[in-house]
């Protein structure tokens, strides 16, 4: 079983997680922070007043549901975009935004970041600490694992080297806050990574939900950042996929990548 970290009776240095961010560990800590410390209580910004739409949408049953659906949802395999953009990058402390079963969260900490991988779905955390801890247990020792609604607990402003959002697909209103919030979190001189499924994609005869809310661009992600940011890709990258029917398409991936400029002026 992994452990829910509240109270965290014998712990080496227990990490007290308030509602709904319940932090699991899936090893000894070798990290110093505290989880409560890197994000934003609840209700203190008015997130959560328009958090509504999101519930209705793709609430954590939805995702509780999808998880069960599936012993394995997604590959397995770290998305590809993270692996081009962030394989050079010196670790540091990432946050691995939606982290679903967590193989993107393993091939951070296996390069040597100490990551917070959250995701508002307990199974979903649940499948990737016990991966973690079976296929490497030296990179599980530097993964948290946060159980946690980002849009009622976004990440407190400059608090890490990396975040990554993968994929995270809410309707416009609610996507501009997190992303927003995503973006503050980034600390000077650090990195935002932000990949999503392009609009384009729905007419290619992929499975996407027929929302086309739900879908963006690069330039949308890009749009948000002010001028502390160099933004370093801002694309629609090419990639192959297969169609239900078997039909080979090329859908396109949004890739956001963007640096926050040092406070001397200069990226880092
Ligand atoms: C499409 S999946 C992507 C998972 C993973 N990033 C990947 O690429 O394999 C989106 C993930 O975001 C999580 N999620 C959705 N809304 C969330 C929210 N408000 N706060 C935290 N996680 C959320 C879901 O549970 C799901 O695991």
């Amino acid at each position: 079983m992994v452990e829910v970290l509240e109270e965290a009776a014998g712990a080496p240095s227990p990490i007290r997680s308030s509602q709904p961010g319940a932090a699991l560990r899936s090893g000894r800590s070798a990290r110093s922070w505290k989880i409560e410390e890197l994000f934003r209580r609840r209700d203190t910004d008015g997130m959560s007043e328009h958090n509504h739409h999101t519930e209705a949408v793709h609430d954590e049953g939805f995702w509780n549901e999808r998880y069960r659906s599936s012993p394995h949802v997604w590959s397995g395999a770290p998305n590809p975009q993270l692996v081009a953009e962030i394989a050079d990058l010196a670790p540091g402390r990432a946050l691995d935004v939606g982290c679903g079963e967590g193989a993107d969260a393993i091939w951070l900490a296996r390069r040597g970041w100490g990551v917070v991988a959250t995701d508002i779905s307990r199974i979903a955390l649940e499948r990737g600490a016990q991966h973690a801890r079976a296929s490497d247990p030296v990179a599980s020792a530097r993964i948290d694992w946060l159980h946690a609604d980002l849009m009622l607990r976004p990440p407190e402003p400059d608090s890490f080297d990396l975040v990554s959002a993968q994929f995270m697909h809410l309707t416009s209103e609610p996507r501009t806050r997190l992303f927003t919030a995503l973006a503050a979190a980034v600390r000077a001189g650090g990195t935002l990574l932000v990949v999503g499924h392009h609009p384009s994609d729905l007419a290619t005869g992929v499975p996407r939900p027929p929302m086309p809310d739900l879908f963006y661009s690069a330039g949308e992600v890009a749009g948000l950042l002010d001028d502390s940011w160099a933004v370093v890709v801002n694309e629609a990258r090419p990639r192959p996929a297969t169609t239900p029917e078997g039909i080979e398409v090329t859908i396109h991936d949004a890739v956001l990548l963007a640096t926050r400029r040092s406070v001397t002026g200069s990226t880092s």
